[in-house]
């Protein structure tokens, strides 16, 4: 049955210090824990502690032994029935590091032994109260084989040495002390050999901190740029919310086997090494630009997130969204703001707009569930993100700092909740925040739109908003939201009539009216995307065109771009093609690309065209096969319409000097790579040599990528041999191979269900590696809709047999595959009863984790 949020009760007793001693045995590792344990709860109340998969060997209160009859063992608890008021309590398992394929709790990763246990996973690893609001000080000692060279824990290195000299079994142990009370989620333990690269950073009031990163033997150089965005994000911290570090040590350990990007364990965050390791040669600028934004995300939790915590896992928002908002914030400070939130509404729009849209919807804070890792949402990260993002906008940027330095003062060493949160935005500002709060309560994307009457002889301008929100599973009925309207004014020439200002929605229906607007307006709505809803309004085509090429608001300029895009394409595939309108919009492409005002990372934002994802959100029912077939022809279109412009800037952008990773250089190759897919897109095939010539002169792993994808979408010969070349030269490199599974699970050609699932069984796919499953079966699920809504289900199939295949023994992994067929309602129903068929076939089978069983029932109800 669910755990529900109104069902909180505080634990009732404090563990103040917890001490675990590990014997650290691939197969048979040893966890001796004893916490020294008080009252503070009911004096009738027994001692119920977490604990699952563990052998116990024995228990003990103030080291008298328990007899059978004082406790109680089931599968997922240690039942103590009575206890004193204080104690010290200690227990001792063992557990099979080797034998976990669920990557939760301690595990072995290439050799080496690793933790991960947000949300809980530290139940597999001894008995415990796992659950946030238990802060606990911890000590660990490490006991290993020598061949385990570094044994790493949180906080402060105590001592460490060899056990017994005299014994040749060479036995070494560490001890670590974290001065800070922390819940069990946040402990990390590393074990294993591994080299490290070093470096300090001195902190705002003078202390000096040493960095260490760790990583694969002879990997240590790939680690030079997270260490140095490491550094970065603890220099802006300081200066942008005043949060200094506060160990002596900060440490990073990479590692292959990793079910999601990262995890900020105090002092020691363990890295998926896709999101750590990176040379021009065998990574991407998008790699680059997820590196330096997981390592400042992961460093940021260390005040939002560990020394402010979240009560229950309710709250999980309070941490995440907060920190992703952070995040966010610091890399459109590293890379330049318009295109940084471009990317991050892009995102935003392709997972939690299409999660918000389907069975899986949400509110930011939910008050149930059957399995907490299914809640680790885009709606919780990023639409929790925009919502900070919306507090700063509606307060304004001083009081918005006020009131988080009053939330860090105030909460402190607290495992806190959205509430006492939000009280610091009200008390800091002296407002009423109590509207506001129904933006974490209430699931769905608002409806907002827009429509504005303008007075030629008056000179007024009335504004209309209006909002609705559609109902969600479980919420029939929906409340109006306070929406920040950013709106500024142009003339039909494109000159500023009026600066932005915002306008704050904050009922069915409102209307403002200016007085002094000189000229007929084009009215530029939702600036800088400034509230995450859908929004609709009577602006014009020729209006739009206007914004298209003098919008002041970046966002708004690309939004243009899109959306007259987005009507080509749609207007297309349901059968009414506007040819004229199609090459007007290549023109204005042509226009805006060589406008020598702009940004090279912006042009190549513009000459994406929104994706199938993103256009399928604006229809019902979905057709996949016109979507794709549309959104082709007009990529067609823009490819011989400006054949030449592109060919010659793929031409002049070419770079022959040294690699850089910074944002200007990455924007160029952005721009260089996205000529070349379109040109890759011309039906007579005029550019293939010019495409295979990219990829094959390739100096780094951008324009390979972008030359391989190019190919594998033009399809036949040429693309065979890219492949085969790539695979030969990166065949030992696991996290290059990821991306050469990925380039061809995103192959839109007619035969390319057939090669996927012979990739299946090729001799270097892995289902047990997290990154390898995800780059063919997410990468052909989420990446290639035109295969996966394959008419025959073939791709739904496909889908479904890896979900159960997975699930089997890594459930966590296997649930995060099931939301592409969550959305079978919205597809033609000929797609959407196969989607129904796969996932009624996954719910009946037989020992089905929970994981995935919740996420497919609330799919069928
Ligand atoms: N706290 C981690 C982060 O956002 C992610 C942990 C994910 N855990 C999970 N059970 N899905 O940085
Ligand atoms: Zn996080």
């Amino acid at each position: 049955q669910p755990v529900r949020l109104s069902d909180y009760r505080p634990f009732p007793f404090l563990i103040e210090t917890t001490s675990l001693e590990f014997q650290l045995d691939p197969s048979a590792t040893r966890v001796k824990a004893t916490l020294s344990i008080k009252r503070s709860g009911d004096a009738a109340e027994p001692l119920v502690l977490n604990g699952e998969r563990l052998k116990l060997i024995s228990a003990a209160i103030d080291g008298q032994g328990l007899s059978a009859n004082q406790y109680a063992l089931d599968a997922e608890h240690l039942t103590i029935h009575q206890v004193p008021d204080a104690f010290e309590l200690t227990t001792e398992v063992e557990i099979d590091p080797s034998a976990n394929k669920a990557l939760m709790g301690l595990y072995m990763s290439g050799g080496r032994f690793c933790t991960q246990c947000e949300a809980e996973g530290f139940r597999t690893i001894t008995f415990f109260p796992d659950r946030p609001d238990v802060l606990s000080r911890f000590t660990v000692r490490i006991e290993a084989d020598a061949a385990f060279p570094y044994l790493l824990s949180n906080g402060n290195l105590w001592e460490g040495g060899e056990v017994d000299s005299s014994q040749p079994d060479r036995r070494h142990y560490a001890v670590w002390n974290d001065p800070f009370p922390k819940p069990a989620y946040l402990f990390a333990l590393v074990a294993g050999e591994l080299d490290v690269l070093e470096d300090s950073f001195v902190t705002m009031s003078g202390r000096t901190v040493a960095l260490k990163v760790f990583v694969d033997p002879g990997q240590a150089p790939r680690a030079a740029y997270a260490l140095d965005a490491l550094k970065r994000a603890m220099k802006w911290d300081e200066e942008a919310f005043g949060r200094e570090y506060d160990l002596d040590l900060f440490m990073i350990v990479a590692v292959r086997d990793f079910n999601f990007g990262a995890m900020e364990n105090k002092g020691l965050n363990i890295f998926n090494s896709s999101l750590l390791l990176a040379a021009p040669e065998t990574a991407t600028d998008m790699d680059y630009e997820r590196i330096e934004s997981v390592v400042a995300h992961e460093y940021f939790h260390n005040w939002t997130g560990n020394r402010i915590t979240c009560r229950d896992w309710f709250q999980l928002c309070l941490k995440e969204g907060l920190t992703v908002f952070r995040d966010q914030s610091f890399s459109a400070d590293m890379r330049g703001e318009a295109v940084q939130r471009i990317k991050d509404v892009k995102a935003l729009r392709a997972r939690q707009f299409a999660e918000d849209a389907g069975p899986l919807a949400h509110p930011v804070r939910p008050n149930s569930y059957l399995k907490i890792d299914n809640f680790y949402t885009a709606t919780i990260y990023e639409k929790g993100s925009e919502l900070i993002r919306m507090l700063k906008t509606i307060l304004g940027a001083e009081t918005f700092r006020k009131s988080l330095d009053l939330y860090f003062e105030r909460h402190d060493g607290e495992a806190t909740t959205v509430e006492a949160f939000i009280a610091c935005f009200a008390d800091a500002s002296g407002r009423d925040m109590s509207d506001f709060f129904a933006w974490y309560e209430q699931a769905g994307t608002p409806a907002v739109s827009l429509a504005h009457a303008y007075d030629e002889t008056a000179k007024t301008l009335e504004i209309t908003l209006t909002q609705s929100t559609a109902p969600t599973n479980g919420q029939p009925i929906k409340r109006a939201l306070p929406v920040p309207v950013t709106i500024g004014l142009l003339d039909g020439e494109g000159e500023v009539l009026r600066d932005s200002e915002v306008v704050l929605l904050d009922a069915p229906a409102s209307t403002v009216r200016w007085e002094g607007v000189e000229r007929a307006p084009v009215i530029s709505a939702l600036r800088g995307f400034s509230a995450p809803v859908n929004l609709t309004t009577d602006t014009r085509s020729v209006d739009r065109y206007v914004q298209f090429a003098a919008d002041p608001d970046l966002f708004n300029r690309w939004e243009a771009g899109q959306t007259v895009a987005r009507e080509l394409v749609l207007g297309r595939a349901a059968g009414t093609p506007d040819e004229v309108g199609e090459e007007r919009y290549a023109d204005a492409l042509g226009k805006a690309l060589v406008d020598d005002a702009s940004d090279p990372a912006f042009k190549a934002l513009l000459l994406a065209l929104p994706t199938e994802g993103d256009l399928s959100l604006a229809v019902d029912p979905v057709d996949p096969a016109a979507i794709h077939a549309a959104r082709v022809h007009l990529k067609a279109v823009i490819a011989v319409h400006l054949g030449d412009l592109l060919r010659r800037l793929h031409g002049d952008l070419q770079s022959g000097g040294e690699f850089s990773a910074d944002a200007r250089a990455a924007g160029k190759r952005a721009l260089r790579n996205a000529c070349c897919d379109l040109l890759a897109a011309d039906p007579h095939a005029v550019n293939v040599e010019r495409v295979v010539g990219h990829f094959e002169s390739a100096a780094n792993m951008t324009d390979a990528i972008g030359g391989l994808s190019a190919l594998v979408a033009i399809g036949g010969a040429s693309a065979e041999k890219a492949l085969a070349a790539f695979h030969a030269q990166w065949r030992h490199e696991p996290l290059v191979l990821d991306k050469w599974f990925a380039a061809q699970a995103r192959d839109p050609g007619e035969g390319a269900i057939g090669r996927i699932l012979a990739l299946t069984a090729h001799p270097d796919f892995d289902a047990g590696n997290p990154n390898r499953l995800r780059a063919l079966v997410q990468g052909f699920s989420s990446g290639n809709p035109a295969r996966f809504h394959d008419e025959t289900g073939a791709g739904y199939r496909f889908l479904a047999d890896q979900i159960l295949a997975v699930d089997g023994f890594n459930p966590m992994t296997a649930a995060r595959l099931v939301e592409p067929l969550g959305a079978w309602r919205r597809y033609v129903p000929e797609l959407g009863a196969l989607m129904r068929q796969q996932l009624e076939r996954i719910r009946e089978h037989v020992g089905l984790s929970k994981n995935v069983l919740e996420l497919v029932s609330r799919a069928l109800d």
